[in-house]
C-alpha cells in the first residue's frame, strides 16, 4: 500500500492506476468506513482513501482539535482491507495556497438542515472534497448515507461542474443496538451511548409507523422526538434536539405527507456529543 502525503506524490501515485475508486474520509475508521471500502472495490480495480481532517468544514466551536487522529491504526486497516493508495495530507499542503477566494457552495441545498445549524459546514465539504476529485481524479467515490445531506450536495456538486465521478451511496452501518457507526461515537460514555441509541430507536419506530399506514409526518416527527427526550429506560442524561425533519430526499424540502421516498432524518446533541442519523422510509414498504 502506498501512502502518499504531498499533493505532487498524490498526482504520481494517482498516475500509477487505471481506473480508481476515492474513499473520502477524516479517519478514526471503523466498519462503517471499511463497508466504504469493500463498496468502492466493487467500483474500481483499485482504491485509494484519503484520510484528511478537514478544518475548513469545521465551525468555531466545533470538535476539529479533539477529533480522533489514530493515524497508525488506520493505515493498518486500509492495508488489511486491500486498500492500493492513501492520501494522508496535512493541512498546510492542501491550503498552501492560503484562504481560498473561489467556494462551491450549493444554497439551496446546504442551508437547511445540518447547514442551518452548522453555517459553513458545506463550504467546507465541497472545497475539500472538490480539492480530492481534482488531486485524486477518480472514477468513482464512495460515501455514507448516514450523512445524507453531504451525499445529496457532492452528488449534485459532480454533475454541476461535470466531473466524470460516479458518486457512490453506501448504506449506513449500524451496531448491534441499531446505533449509526460514527468515529465521534468513541466521545459518548457508556450512559451517554446508552442514551444515543433513542436516536436510531425514534427513526426505528417511525418507520414501523410508515409501514403501518401513517403518511402524515408531523406525527412521525412527534414519534422521534418523543423517543429522544423520553427520559426513560434508556437513562436520564438528557439529550438536546438540533431538527427532526422529514424530507424530499432529492430537494430536501420538507415533506407533510409521505407520497413517495421521504427521508426521516434526526440531529441531537446526547452529553456534548452532536449524533446525526437518518433513514429513508417509502409508502411502498407498508403491509
Ligand atoms: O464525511 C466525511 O468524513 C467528510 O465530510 C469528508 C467527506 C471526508 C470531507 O472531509
Amino acid at each position: 500500500m502506498t501512502v502518499v502525503r504531498t499533493i505532487q506524490e498524490a498526482r504520481e501515485a494517482r498516475a500509477t492506476f487505471h481506473r480508481l475508486a476515492l474513499v473520502p474520509t477524516m479517519g478514526a475508521l471503523h466498519a462503517g468506513h471499511m463497508s466504504l471500502i469493500a463498496e468502492a472495490k466493487k467500483h474500481a480495480p483499485s482504491v485509494a482513501v484519503s484520510i484528511f481532517v478537514n478544518p475548513t468544514q469545521f465551525g468555531a466551536r466545533e470538535d476539529f482539535s479533539k477529533y480522533p487522529r489514530p493515524i497508525d491504526e488506520d493505515l493498518a486497516k486500509c492495508e488489511a482491507a486491500g486498500v492500493n493508495f492513501i492520501f494522508n495530507p496535512s493541512a498546510d499542503q492542501m491550503y498552501q495556497h492560503g484562504a481560498p477566494e473561489i467556494v462551491v457552495d450549493l444554497p439551496a441545498l446546504s442551508s437547511v438542515l445540518e447547514g442551518k445549524h452548522r453555517p459553513g459546514h458545506f463550504k467546507g465539504v465541497c472545497q475539500v472534497v472538490a480539492k480530492l476529485f481534482n488531486i485524486l481524479s477518480p472514477d468513482a467515490a464512495c460515501f455514507g448515507r448516514k450523512d445524507f445531506q453531504q451525499l445529496r450536495i457532492i452528488t449534485a456538486m459532480t454533475r454541476a461542474l461535470d466531473w466524470p465521478i460516479e458518486i457512490v451511496g453506501c448504506t449506513t452501518v449500524r451496531e448491534a443496538d441499531g446505533l449509526a457507526m460514527s468515529s465521534r461515537n468513541q466521545y459518548l460514555t457508556a450512559d451517554e451511548r446508552t442514551r444515543a441509541l433513542s436516536i436510531s430507536r425514534g427513526l426505528m419506530h417511525a418507520r414501523q409507523q410508515v409501514a403501518e399506514g401513517i403518511r402524515q409526518t408531523n406525527r412521525l416527527l412527534t414519534t422521534m422526538q418523543n423517543t429522544l427526550l423520553d427520559v426513560g429506560k434508556l437513562g436520564k442524561i438528557p439529550v438536546s434536539i438540533d431538527y427532526v425533519a422529514a424530507v424530499d430526499p432529492m430537494t430536501l424540502k420538507p415533506v407533510d405527507t409521505i407520497t413517495g421516498p421521504t427521508v426521516l432524518a434526526v440531529a441531537a446533541r446526547v452529553g456534548m456529543t452532536r449524533l446525526i442519523d437518518n433513514v429513508v422510509v417509502d409508502p411502498s414498504d407498508s403491509k
